[in-house]
């Protein structure tokens, strides 16, 4: 049994209302230091709210609405990072404590072109070492420096979703949070960027969560998932386990 100096995140009883809906109900999970983490849960799951609770992005919604009076965002249970709870504090604070959130269909800034969108995902960055984060990026998805200059909006799907996942490296996160990074793109193009996002959390040993509506692409290369229904917690296992549970098959793995 490994100690809890390995667990990077942990969510405890985490319960998250919009007004009187609950979208999060009672869910527990841990991610150790290095792993890749899957979060596998049909629509309206509650994935994003999971990602966005992670990422404290709920905080800023909540402070906006309560602000227009408007929809009451409630937060109650833990999210921990590294030991420290920081279940109400502001994203700002969490980007700088090395977590990155890249937001679902790939949220780029589409008439600034690809190097830009990069100097905007860098914003929190040292003048003197953007350079060298974007350079970072490049390395990690080679298939963007060939189109520095062109307009976000111009590219491919996959290519939107490369730099969707590089403006969220920018930051050099310890945690990286992906939700629904394979939405909308061809299996072919799934399994490049697969392969790319393995690839950083091999290389540079980043911790990553993952979320998907379809299991089947990312069970090989998860080390443990959760199967989230109605906000609630139905399955967990390691990645083989989860890939030969014939309920996992008949649910979550489309057509
Ligand atoms: N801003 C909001 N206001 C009110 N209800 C919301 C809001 N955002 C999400 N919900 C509700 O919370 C539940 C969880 O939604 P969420 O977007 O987290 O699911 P999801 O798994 O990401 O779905 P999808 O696969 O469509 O991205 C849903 O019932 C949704 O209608
Ligand atoms: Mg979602």
């Amino acid at each position: 049994m490994r100690g809890t100096e390995y667990i990077m995140l942990e969510v405890k009883n985490l319960l998250v209302f919009y007004e009187n809906a609950l979208a999060i109900n009672d869910l527990s999970l841990r991610v150790e230091k290095g792993q890749m983490v899957g979060v596998i849960g049909s629509n309206s799951a509650g994935k994003t709210t999971l990602m966005n609770t992670i990422s404290g992005l709920i905080i800023d919604m909540k402070i906006k609405e309560e602000r227009r009076g408007g929809e009451r965002i409630t937060v109650m249970g833990d999210v921990i990072f590294n030991g420290e709870t920081i279940t109400h504090m502001e994203p700002y604070d969490r980007a700088k404590k090395g977590i990155a959130l890249c937001r679902e269909r790939h949220p780029i800034f589409p008439e600034s072109d690809v190097l830009e969108n990069l100097k905007i995902a860098g914003y929190l960055v040292k003048r003197s070492e953007l350079k060298e984060r974007i350079d970072f990026a490049f390395n990690l998805f080679p298939a963007l420096v060939d189109l520095k200059r062109r307009r976000a909006g111009f590219l491919s799907g996959g290519e939107q979703q490369m730099l969707a996942i590089g403006m969220a490296l920018i930051i050099k996160p310890v945690l990286l949070l992906l939700d629904e990074p394979l939405l909308g793109l061809s299996p072919a193009i799934q399994s490049k960027l697969v392969q790319a996002v393995k690839n950083i959390q091999k290389e540079i040993g980043i911790t990553t969560v993952i979320s998907e509506q379809f299991a089947r692409p990312i069970l090989p290369m998860i080390d443990y998932g959760y199967i989230i229904e109605n906000g609630m917690l139905t399955l967990t296992g390691s990645g083989k386990e989860l890939m030969d549970n014939p309920e996992v098959r008949s649910a979550y793995f489309g057509v």
